[in-house]
């Protein structure tokens, strides 16, 4: 595991785009696993800005994102897909054909859920997986429980994961409650692993993930037995290493 601490968001965004850039300048096809919420947004403001300058196209990339929220129109402002396009999508040159998000509107979630992970399959392996990390150590939308799932499946939201989220929304109650997310074993057979965490709130947990005890109660605490994983801290998330 290699931990960094960046002293400014400036560094560390500069830092996660930097990861991504040079894997796909040495791999224009590398399969990329995207993740949402306010923590990597910085590092797509950085992708964007080295496409603009033409240092990187992502043309023969492929995209994955881990999750989406169940029922929540495509076109919701809070749906992942509308935040994956705000943020990325609609900057860069990667063809739709090639973005892949779960879809929380299909009729039968169970079997969207089976697709998505055949996609997956398809793709064989994805070469760099972000990941942020929730206040209860979730990762995609994997909350704490007594046994985790391997593939893409539907998930009811925690309370606390609800609340954490409802800043995005006008009311807790529009927050959806289920979600699909892709399982812990397929982001577990990533090539890398980058997680990003940032924020004093979120410093014993990720310090707790990290270097405690390994348990699906703490669903990122798994990520210590990936053999290529990478987190970017800043100075409040990392202040108990
Ligand atoms: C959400 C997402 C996660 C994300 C986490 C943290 O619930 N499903 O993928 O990592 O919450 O979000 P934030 O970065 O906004 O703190």
């Amino acid at each position: 595991m290699n931990i960094l601490t960046f002293r400014t968001n400036q560094e560390l965004n500069a830092a996660g785009a930097g990861i991504i850039t040079g894997l796909i300048q040495t791999n224009p096809r590398a399969v990329l696993g995207l993740a949402t919420g306010s923590t990597p947004i910085g590092i797509y403001e950085e992708l964007v800005s080295s496409f603009k300058k033409g240092l990187v196209s992502f043309k023969l990339a492929t995209s994955f994102n881990l999750d989406e929220y169940a029922g929540l129109p495509l076109d919701h402002p809070e749906s992942y897909h509308a935040y994956m396009d705000q943020h990325l999508f609609r900057h860069i040159d990667m063809p739709a054909a090639q973005r892949h998000i779960p879809n929380g509107t299909a009729a039968d979630l169970e079997a969207e859920c089976r697709r998505y992970d055949l996609l997956l399959e398809e793709a064989k392996q994805i070469d760099l997986q972000i990941l942020g990390l929730g206040h209860n150590g979730h990762i995609g939308f994997n909350e704490p429980d007594q046994s985790l799932n391997s593939g893409t499946h539907v998930v009811k939201l925690r309370e606390s994961t609800r609340q954490a989220n409802a800043r995005f929304f006008d009311s807790i109650e529009q927050v959806p409650t289920h979600a699909l997310t892709m399982g812990v074993g397929m982001i577990l057979k990533a090539k890398t692993i980058l997680l990003v965490v940032r924020g004093k709130d979120k410093a014993e947990i990720v310090h707790e993930a990290l270097t405690g005890p390994i348990r699906t109660e703490i669903p990122a605490s798994l990520l210590q037995t990936h053999p290529n994983l990478v987190v970017l801290l800043d100075e409040e998330a990392g202040r108990c290493f």
